[in-house]
């Protein structure tokens, strides 16, 4: 899968995104690869940590709009489903190293990962109303406990931009990084981590994320939403839109 590079060193694996013509927009192809790595992962004694992160100064756009298109067409099993859940239920702790865009899944998987570093730069966005959509990965749940209700109404009914100071302030990230030493300090903090007694960072986590059942049952909830919202003129409007626009029609 060549849009997912996977690496690994010092009992770390790197899934790098390098789509990057596309901004980084993820395709069942690519959710796929990652699945894929995460369970490679979960699987090698020798790996202790996931680093997810992009290159060349993006992110991720997010979920490519022509799968949504598709999907809403042919209603089904949905690659990006199967992933988010994949991501609530990984026991890999998970380090993201964050730049440029951060869209949609880009910015909810977030609030599922251990450790968060983004680069100045960072825009995050969570359009999901504004693509007639609803939030997914449990961040209907997962952010208003993370941030408080007033902002994270604000984050999801107006669907406006943060950047990685506010993220910061919020504490959706752990630290701002220059984007110059970004990802040489996602990866020394991944290898940290990756060093550490394994059973006791497995143990610590679980009881931070104590018990799973509420996420996934709201989950659950969001996907049947999601499914009904992506099917509806609301969304469809939107996403024949940003086709448009970006053929430069
Ligand atoms: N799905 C499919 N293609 C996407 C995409 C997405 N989510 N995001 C970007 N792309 C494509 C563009 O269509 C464009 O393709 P082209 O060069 O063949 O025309 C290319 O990536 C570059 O994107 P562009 O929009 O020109 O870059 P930009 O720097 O002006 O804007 C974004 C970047 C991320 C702000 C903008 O692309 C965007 O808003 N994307 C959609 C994000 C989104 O709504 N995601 C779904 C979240 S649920």
């Amino acid at each position: 899968m060549n849009d997912v590079v996977v690496t690994r060193a010092e009992g770390v694996l790197t899934l790098r995104l390098v789509r990057t013509q596309k901004k980084n927009a993820l395709t069942a192809a690519m959710y796929e690869a990652m699945m894929d790595a995460f369970r490679d992962a979960e699987g090698d004694a020798d790996i202790g940590v996931i680093v997810i992160r992009g290159g060349d100064g993006v992110f991720t756009a997010g979920n490519d709009i022509a799968d949504f298109i598709a999907a809403a067409q042919a209603p089904g099993d949905m690659a990006a489903w199967r992933f988010v859940e994949a991501l609530a239920r990984l026991e890999t702790p998970l380090v993201a190293a964050i730049e440029g865009v951060a869209v949609g899944v880009g910015a909810t998987l977030m609030l599922h990962c251990d450790l968060v570093y983004a680069a100045p730069q960072t825009r995050f966005h969570m359009p999901f109303v504004d693509l007639g959509l609803v939030p997914e990965a449990g961040s209907s749940l997962l952010l208003p406990q993370r941030i408080g209700m007033a902002r994270a109404s604000e984050m999801f009914l107006l669907g406006e931009l943060f950047d990685a100071a506010q993220a910061h302030r919020l504490g959706l990230v752990n630290e701002v990084v220059p984007a110059e030493t970004l990802y040489t300090h996602a990866q020394a903090r991944a290898a940290t981590l990756a060093a550490k007694p394994r059973a006791a960072v497995a143990a610590t986590r679980r009881l931070l994320r104590g018990d799973r059942a509420e996420l996934h049952a709201q989950m659950k909830r969001e996907a049947e939403a999601f499914a009904q919202a992506l099917k509806s003129g609301e969304a469809q409007k939107a996403f024949l839109a940003f086709m448009a626009r970006s053929k430069g029609l």
